[in-house]
């Protein structure tokens, strides 16, 4: 059957306005494109947020910490992964536990470092590292000695046991760095994602919740941390380049304090940044809307099996229109098939949804199966079998907020017309 001459409905697509555009002339006119005064609010007002993600600021403040928190925009979360590793001083000879059911971007940054990722399986049902694992692996007589970091990765735009394995790594005095590209704005029990571990890092890449094109931010509650990344983020310099060209600067000399890399964030980017930020909750909720249409329309069939949402709940559940489930960010909408109920691979189901003009994409093709990583032996040999067991059956469906309810429903019924006919065809 080939459906190419319907209209197709892309896997992503980001939702900018004349508020951006707007934003974007600002700075262009304005003659500072680099990083400058826009990065600087930018990250105030992206502090703000964080606090505004919470129900509640005073769980953030019975965790025992102070709620300060530092931000620094940089140029994508990779770069800002990199920082918090160079930060925290992991090295040649560490090892960081890490799920290779993840973007290429989490283990890589270990390997720039000279440290050797380490992976662990997912908890079963869960798309979250699996942290009875983790623990076991921090209790290891010699590997665990090793273990100077652990990196949970937020899938899809929620998380799995955060306050416990966060604890276990203070506990030890492990570094707790949150990849929590996908979830801005959410949280795990009042308090938002990112800021749990000892830094939390958000990506605004142009298919995330609200975008840069390319961008990222670094959150920290630890002021060391924060004073380390603030100069390696650019060159190493002592002092912000755009402090030292106003009328009133003090001075062009500067100082390089310290090994840095050319990862800050343009205005040109952090000024459309700051109008999506205050567009984020209206695009989440646009997002949690088509979330919550797919999981009702989808609910009922045992070929497969609806997100995993990381508060037990599950989106078929949403009958309250009031609904607020502030858990998620719903980047991703990742559906699970359930392999013995269907004479149909995940490859060839995703080719049946591209034949029907509707894209997809998959998460995640883990890392320990790309040929880099096996020939370099990279994170161990495993078996992963939750990690396998699930990126084989997991797809990825469109998601974003101007999708129209007529396209979300036309690939509710392009899914429930592949997957009925295949599994009634099975056995
Ligand atoms: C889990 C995860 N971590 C990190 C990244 C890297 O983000 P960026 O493209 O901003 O470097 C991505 C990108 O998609 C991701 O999915």
């Amino acid at each position: 059957m080939n459906l190419n001459s319907e209209e197709f409905i892309p896997f992503a697509r980001p939702d900018l306005g004349a508020a951006e555009e707007e934003a974007a002339l600002r700075v262009i006119r304005g003659g500072w494109l680099t990083t400058g005064k826009e990065n600087q609010a930018f990250e105030e007002e992206f502090i703000a947020a964080l606090g505004n993600t919470s129900r509640s600021l005073e769980v953030q403040a019975n965790e025992g910490g102070s709620s300060d928190l530092w931000a620094l925009g940089v140029n994508s979360a990779t770069a800002g992964l990199h920082l918090a590793l160079a930060a925290g001083g992991i090295g040649p000879g560490d090892f960081v536990v890490m799920s290779p059911y993840t973007f290429v971007s989490t283990a890589e940054v270990v390997l720039y470092r000279g440290a050797k990722p380490l992976f662990c399986d997912v908890e079963p049902g869960t798309f979250h590292l699996d942290v009875d694992r983790v623990k076991k692996l921090l209790r290891h007589p010699w590997l665990g000695r090793k273990i100077k970091a652990v990196i949970p990765v937020h899938i899809s735009g929620c998380s799995w046991r955060i306050r416990e394995l966060a604890q276990v790594c203070r506990e030890k005095g492990v570094l707790c760095i949150e990849d929590a590209a996908h979830t801005f704005p959410s949280e795990a029990e009042g308090k938002a994602h990112g800021t749990w571990g000892d830094v939390g890092v958000f990506s605004f890449y142009a298919n995330k919740t609200i975008t840069t094109g390319e961008g990222g931010m670094v959150v920290t509650p630890r002021q060391d941390l924060a004073e380390q990344i603030r100069p390696m983020r650019l060159h190493g310099i002592d002092r912000e380049v755009w402090n030292r060209y106003q009328k009133n600067a003090t001075g062009a000399e500067y100082d390089i304090v310290t090994l840095g890399y050319k990862y800050n964030l343009p205005d040109l980017g952090a000024a459309i940044g700051r109008v999506q930020l205050s567009r984020a909750w209206e695009l989440r909720d646009a997002r949690r809307a088509i979330a919550k249409i797919y999981g009702e329309g989808l609910g009922d069939r045992d070929w497969l099996q609806l997100p995993f949402l990381g508060d037990g709940s599950n989106p078929s559940d949403w009958e309250n229109e009031n609904f607020t489930n502030n858990s998620h960010s719903w980047h991703l909408f990742i559906l699970r098939l359930v392999p013995e109920k269907l004479s149909i691979s995940r490859n060839e189901f995703v080719a049946e949804l591209k034949e029907r003009a509707i894209g997809t994409s998959l998460h995640f093709l883990p890392l320990h199966r790309m040929s880099y990583y096996r020939r370099m032996k990279i994170g161990g040999e495993g078996p992963f079998p939750e990690v396998e067991g699930l990126s084989d059956r997991a797809i990825s469906l469109p998601l974003f907020p101007s999708m129209t309810e007529a396209q979300v429903r036309r690939v509710i019924a392009e899914v429930l017309k592949i997957g009925d006919t295949f599994s009634q065809r099975h056995g």
